[in-house]
């Protein structure tokens, strides 16, 4: 059975979505910052603080790689800023049906607001930055993914309804 991931900005219902969709399919669930977190025995805040971000990226790649020998038929969750390398992108689509949860910068803010959790949205001006890291990435997750499915004024309920749409023909 093929594996389902889901890619997008921070904010953009990945980790929520994930959970209840493998939930309703009996699918076991995999979220790639969970257990980047589990196996290095540090937060993702800690990890950005102590390694640097380039560490945290080369961790995110690592995981991919192990993935293809060890994830099958699961639903999985990757961390936003995965899909940015082109590497990565590859063994995304390697790994299985890449759908794009998308999202608004009003959407995305609405969400984030407020969350510590995040150093790539420390720092001033979050709005600012949502903005540019949007535009950089929203080009790379398109790229990535095999289908995308747009969450702005739907309830989780009704985007699970939509990926089981549009993953029927893929898994
Ligand atoms: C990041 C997104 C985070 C996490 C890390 C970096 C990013 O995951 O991997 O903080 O660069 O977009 P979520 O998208 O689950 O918040």
């Amino acid at each position: 059975m093929k594996n389902l991931i889901l890619i997008g900005f921070m904010g953009a219902g990945k980790t929520t979505i994930g959970k209840l969709f493998s939930k309703e399919k009996g699918r076991k669930f995999v979220d790639t910052d969970e257990r980047i977190v589990r196996e290095q025995g540090k937060s993702i805040p800690e990890l950005f603080d102590e390694r640097g971000e380039g560490y945290f990226r080369d961790l995110e790649t690592e995981l991919l790689k192990k993935m293809l020998m060890d994830t099958k038929g699961a639903v999985i969750s990757v961390g936003g800023g995965m899909p940015v390398r082109k590497e990565n992108r590859e063994l995304l689509r390697m790994l299985g049906c890449v759908i794009y949860l998308s999202a608004t910068k009003e959407t995305i803010l609405s969400r984030v607001r407020g969350d510590g959790s995040r150093p790539m949205l420390n720092g001033e001006d979050l709005e600012a930055r949502v903005i540019r890291l949007l535009q950089e990435r929203e080009i790379l997750y398109k790229k990535a993914a095999h289908v995308e499915v747009r969450t702005d004024g739907r309830s989780v309920y009704q985007v699970m309804q939509v990926v089981d749409q549009e993953t029927r023909k893929w898994l």
